[in-house]
């Protein structure tokens, strides 16, 4: 049948100019409230404005059945135990996955949505409620014994030397309002990570290099699958030692009575939740596929190591483990070489053209490497004089005089829609 005329034809054009973040930006909010274009969304932001309260609420209350949909995903990559999809995960979780289907999120989220202007907790605030459709459809395919991973990063307030709360009130808001329980923060620390944001920390001096992203590993129920006799690591000279010539049980000075179960070879140490991968990874399939096909290479991956050691401990093989912020498909990548179901969804074309590399000829070996050691040093250990190294009294409101105006823009780097990794 045709289509009668519209009375009202939607054929005048305003010209907006943005940034390319900014789009993006808008992009993903306007996805978020299920809005197919920025011109859908310029129309919502009026109406929002135009009504009164009441109406607004009103304007928000559609049924969830009705603003999802399986039809808007499609299917982008298949390979033989996994899914790409090109589109919104929020179709995936509230529409197209059955309940209680995943064994594993494991996901890295865009980061901070905080905008440029704000100073107080607006930014937490709104990131939370724009990950609340995601909390629910996390908890709907979740299964009870299943896992939700977060990696997190944090994010300076703009032109301050202080922190969003943003991943605290993520996390507090999926405990106490969508049932999750915290089974353990883990962090990652990237021995590689550049001193940043360098207005604070080289020209102020009065913070310190920001290398740990918050992991946040929650569950539906206290008793999620898992074991972490899986991801074992090498024992250190010092055990190997102990193990080959024995010790002496003792009480240590801390109180602990070390008995003589320590002398029992477990084929490796329980790591900490101080997870050292460093994330350097610039050659590789992944990189040269996208430099070979000049596709933009993606710049927030996580490394393959987080995803290997979460899906190693709670997961089995044949489990699914589904990443709704695919991204580059890392986590696809290191479910497929062990030999998981997975699916990834992605709403950038661009990104998952590039994410295709990962894909191609004999699984890529990003789930196995050599093992490596980083050493922290203690802090403190070097000798100073207090006396000509005074405190910033201001707490570094005003610049020292000596620095170069040029390294202050740097600080803005904070506002990007989702970190950008080194
Ligand atoms: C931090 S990145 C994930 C990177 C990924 N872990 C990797 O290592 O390549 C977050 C991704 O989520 C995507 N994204 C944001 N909102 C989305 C949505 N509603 N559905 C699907 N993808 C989304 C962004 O386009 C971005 O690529």
């Amino acid at each position: 049948m045709v289509r009668p005329k519209s009375k009202s034809p939607r054929d005048s054009f305003a010209n907006v100019r943005l940034t390319a973040e900014e789009r993006m930006e808008i992009e993903v909010t306007a996805r978020s409230l299920n809005l197919k274009s920025i011109s859908e969304y310029v129309r919502h932001l009026h109406k929002f404005h135009t009504r009164n309260i009441d109406q607004n609420r009103a304007f928000y209350e559609v049924a969830p059945e009705a603003m999802y949909s399986a039809d808007r995903l499609r299917l982008f990559h298949k390979t033989n135990l996994g899914q790409i999809y090109l589109g919104d995960s929020l179709d995936f979780l509230h529409s197209r996955s059955s309940e209680k289907s995943i064994d594993l999120i494991m996901t890295s989220p865009p980061f901070g949505l905080v905008r440029k202007k704000t100073y107080g907790n607006e930014d937490a605030e709104e990131y939370c409620n724009w990950f609340r459709p995601f909390a629910e459809g996390f908890r709907r395919v979740l299964k009870d014994n299943g896992s939700l991973v977060i990696d997190i990063g944090g994010a300076w307030k703009p032109g301050m030397p202080t922190r969003s709360l943003y991943h605290f009130e993520l996390l507090i808001m999926l405990c106490n309002e969508y049932g999750f329980h915290l089974c353990q923060e883990h962090f990652w620390w990237n021995p590689s990570k550049l001193p940043t944001p360098a207005e604070w920390v080289n020209v102020r001096r009065v913070r310190v290099k920001d290398a740990v992203n918050c992991v946040w590993w929650l569950s539906p129920t206290p008793w999620p699958k898992a074991s972490n006799r899986r991801i074992l690591a090498p024992y250190s000279e010092a055990m190997l030692d102990l193990l080959k010539n024995g010790y002496t049980a003792k009480l240590r000075p801390s109180g602990h009575d070390i008995s003589d179960k320590f002398q029992r070879n477990n084929g490796g140490a329980v790591p900490p939740n101080l997870l050292a991968v460093a994330n350097t990874e610039s050659n590789g399939r992944y990189q040269d596929y996208c430099r070979k096909n000049d596709l933009e290479i993606h710049p927030a991956r996580f490394p393959a190591k987080l995803p290997e050691y979460f899906i190693k401990m709670l997961t089995n093989s044949g489990d699914t483990i589904l990443d709704p912020f695919g991204g580059s498909c890392v986590t696809g990548m290191v479910a497929e070489n062990l030999r998981r179901k997975w699916i990834c969804i992605e709403l950038s074309e661009s990104y998952l053209r590039g994410a295709l590399g990962r894909f191609q000829g004999p699984p890529a070996n990003g789930a196995v490497e050599k093992s490596v050691q980083y050493a922290i040093n203690i802090p403190c250990a070097l000798p100073i004089d207090e006396a000509t190294i005074p405190l910033s009294e201001d707490g570094g409101k005003t610049r020292p005089a000596t620095q170069s105006k040029e390294l202050a823009p740097r600080t803005r780097k904070a506002t990007a829609l989702w970190s950008e990794r080194p």
